[in-house]
């Protein structure tokens, strides 16, 4: 026998558990420490270790996933699990109102509740009594898969409702809709574990997410970062709701997640400017939405409508534009850097995503390539969110005919033909070469864009070195007149003024030069560390790696490097022509070019900018004094923001509250606005 006081004990725990819970994974705000938290799970789980015969599976322990399962228990949906049908644009959304208000001929305006439509997997869940009992898939809207003991590992699932002890009493009987995502950031996380335990890669969130919930062992989802939004009540007894938009109060009363960011609403046109509003939002999410669902809020009249097929007339989805596309991979191009790093691109036929046609994909390094078994010929999957370049996601491998032609890493240097190697530990592939032409083009365009060349750009330097005028950026100090305007496109003026931009690049300041050299691991920051601490190329040249790496922030790569690239001998030669040529080679002792005005921030970048790259308002910054970090943490002073910020940054900032800035603001705080 069982004294009564631990089955209080634990009856209490359970209840105390279950609140905290709901207060962190639904509400996002919890009013105990994680500490006083664990302490209460500690208690319950040693009180349920020696009271086995009390564990029930309700008790939040037994979240961590239960015994594996053989197969799962088909279940019948007592009311079917619908689908919806699409509207692509505006003029279809219209439509769909005009066809159901021929159907509604006496009445007015109904009115709208439109809610994200969230990209996961649709299940329904039982509570009976107010104790989560089963769950099910959608399955094919009729039969789906008892996947119970999966659901019950979500954090944000009730086990129990009312959670809030304060909330309405449960029904005897509910069955919740709902759908369960993966958060993207956790689908991020997910896929860097996977990709370095050598498993499978997920395509998107959404696959993340069923993949994990149609696990045979709740213990693997367990370990997945799923989540839920509870969006329709399937049955319910012993109390009724009147619309959609009381049926989601009350859910969210009972503690189920409900989205934020749904909206009522009695005029239609209102429910078309929300929903280009939300276009607009989709990628400040913390999830995917591939739409949005637009529903007659009365449920009379949602009744009266019916269904036509497998589709409600009272509801739809208005689609957002895919940013996933499959095309095919006509060929990939092998682009040489300016280290000689060989990067492949996807060559593809064009292909539209998101309003864009795209024929040039990234592609990450040989190494993913052949992990996703990415293949010439095959058809691939794309993806372009807002503010990245769109990349090659993986092969679509049911689409293969056999045609398909394995990627080999290069073995020779696409540009000069010299053999490549792939050093230890690296993940790239590198063309050794010195006088490759791609890598000389690349070279010396930095170069020119560092020492602010004005009116060089990569063309006209691919052109020279084409013409074997340049061969390094030395040789820019001895080009001729009559050299630059035997060049296309060149004419009597600008040979002038190219080659007063070449001139007036001689005397720039040191940490100028020393970027501009192009040694790797010296940007922006670390040659302003080294112009300040030599003062002098002669004096930096005749550093050993002990005397660099005293520098603050200086790492022994970063060292090792320096005195490497200093080691070449063609390297001093190269220098040693500059200075013939009168580029200068010391700190002038002037001031600072410009001033400071972004000492000791740090900005993180997110989103698209209007005007220009992010690699440029990252050197904007650095110019400036500032520094720019890949992540939002307590020590961003600023999120530099642009058209579509990405959600992860954004969230946590917005989260840190972390101030914001746009372009126009970062200009006028260097005093360029
Ligand atoms: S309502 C009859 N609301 O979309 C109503 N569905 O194509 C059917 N979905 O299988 C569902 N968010 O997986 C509804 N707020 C939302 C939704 C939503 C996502 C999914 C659900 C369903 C599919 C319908």
């Amino acid at each position: 026998m069982v004294e009564k006081s631990v089955e209080e004990r634990i009856a209490e725990l359970r209840r105390q558990i279950h609140y905290h819970n709901y207060r962190y994974y639904v509400l996002n705000d919890p009013v105990i420490s994680d500490h006083q938290y664990d302490l209460l799970f500690r208690e319950l789980q040693e009180l349920e270790a020696a009271h086995p015969e009390l564990i029930t599976p309700d008790s939040p322990t037994q979240r961590v996933g239960a015994e594996p399962l053989e197969a799962f228990r088909k279940v019948r949906h007592p009311v079917p699990m619908l689908s919806l049908s699409n509207a692509f644009d505006e003029a279809e959304l219209r439509a769909w109102r005009e066809r159901f208000l021929r159907l509604l001929p006496e009445e007015s305006e109904p009115a709208y509740v439109v809610e994200p439509k969230i990209d996961g997997l649709a299940v329904a869940l039982t509570y009976e009594g107010g104790r989560f009992v089963h769950g099910a898939t959608r399955g094919n809207g009729l039969v789906g898969e008892d996947v119970t003991a999966n659901l019950r590992t979500i954090k944000s699932l009730p086990l129990r409702i009312p959670v809030d002890p304060g909330g309405p009493p449960a029904p005897p009987l509910i069955e919740v809709r709902g759908e369960v995502y993966m958060p993207v950031a956790a689908f991020e996380e997910l896929n860097r574990r996977q990709a370095q335990a050598g498993e499978k890669l997920f395509a998107n969130p959404r696959n993340a997410a069923a993949g994990s919930l149609r696990q045979l062992d709740p213990r693997i989802t367990a370990a997945r970062p799923l989540s839920l939004f509870a969006y329709q009540i399937g049955i319910m007894e012993g109390r009724e709701a009147a619309s959609q938009w009381e049926s989601l109060q009350l859910l969210r009363a009972l503690g189920f997640p409900v989205n934020q960011d749904i909206a009522r609403f009695d005029d239609f046109e209102a429910v078309v400017a929300y929903c280009h509003e939300w276009m607009e939002k989709r990628d400040i999410l913390p999830y995917e939405a591939d739409g949005v669902v637009v529903k007659i809020d009365d449920l009379a009249t949602q009744a009266r409508l019916g269904f036509v097929g497998r589709e409600p007339r009272w509801a739809v989805a208005y689609k957002f534009p895919a940013r996933e596309a499959t095309t095919r991979l006509l060929d990939v191009q092998i682009n040489v850097g300016r280290v000689g790093t060989l990067n492949p691109v996807a060559i593809l036929e064009p292909v539209e995503v998101g309003g864009v046609t795209i024929q040039h994909a990234g592609l990450h390094n040989f190494d993913d390539i052949a992990r996703k078994d990415i293949r010439i010929g095959d058809i691939v999957r794309l993806k372009r969110a807002g503010d990245v370049i769109p990349h090659v996601i993986g092969p679509v491998e049911d689409l293969r005919t056999g045609e398909e032609r394995v990627i080999e890493p290069p073995t020779h240097c696409p540009s000069c033909g010299e053999p490549v190697v792939r050093p230890e530990g690296e993940i790239a592939i590198y063309c050794l070469n010195p006088g490759c032409p791609a890598q000389r083009v690349e070279r010396i365009t930095h170069y020119v864009q560092v020492m602010d060349v004005e009116g060089m750009g990569a063309r006209t330097v691919q052109l020279f070195v084409e013409k074997g005028l340049l061969r390094d950026a030395a040789d820019l100090y001895s080009l001729r007149r009559e050299d630059i305007l035997a060049l296309e496109g060149f004419a009597d003026k600008s040979a002038d003024n190219l080659l007063a931009a070449i001139e007036a690049s001689r005397d720039r300041p040191l940490q100028r030069l020393l970027t501009a050299l192009g040694i790797r691991g010296v940007g922006w920051m670390v040659a302003g560390e080294l112009a300040t601490h030599f003062g002098s190329v002669d004096r930096l040249m005749a550093a050993s790696e002990e005397e660099l790496q005293e520098i603050e922030g200086m790492g022994p790569h970063t060292a090792a490097s320096i005195v490497e690239w200093f080691g070449q001998e063609r390297n001093r030669q190269f220098i040693e022509r500059l200075r013939a040529a009168g580029v200068r080679m010391t700190e002038a002792g002037a001031p600072p070019e410009r001033p400071q005005p972004l000492a000791g921030l740090t900005f993180v970048i997110t989103g698209t900018l209007p005007s220009m790259s992010r690699e440029r308002a990252k050197a904007l910054i650095e110019e400036h004094g500032g520094k720019v970090s890949g992540s939002v943490s307590s020590k961003t002073s600023y999120l530099l923001v642009g058209d579509k910020p990405g959600g992860t940054k954004y969230n946590a900032a917005q989260k840190l509250g972390v101030p914001m800035v746009d372009e126009a603001g970062l200009l006028a705080m260097i005093g360029k606005g």
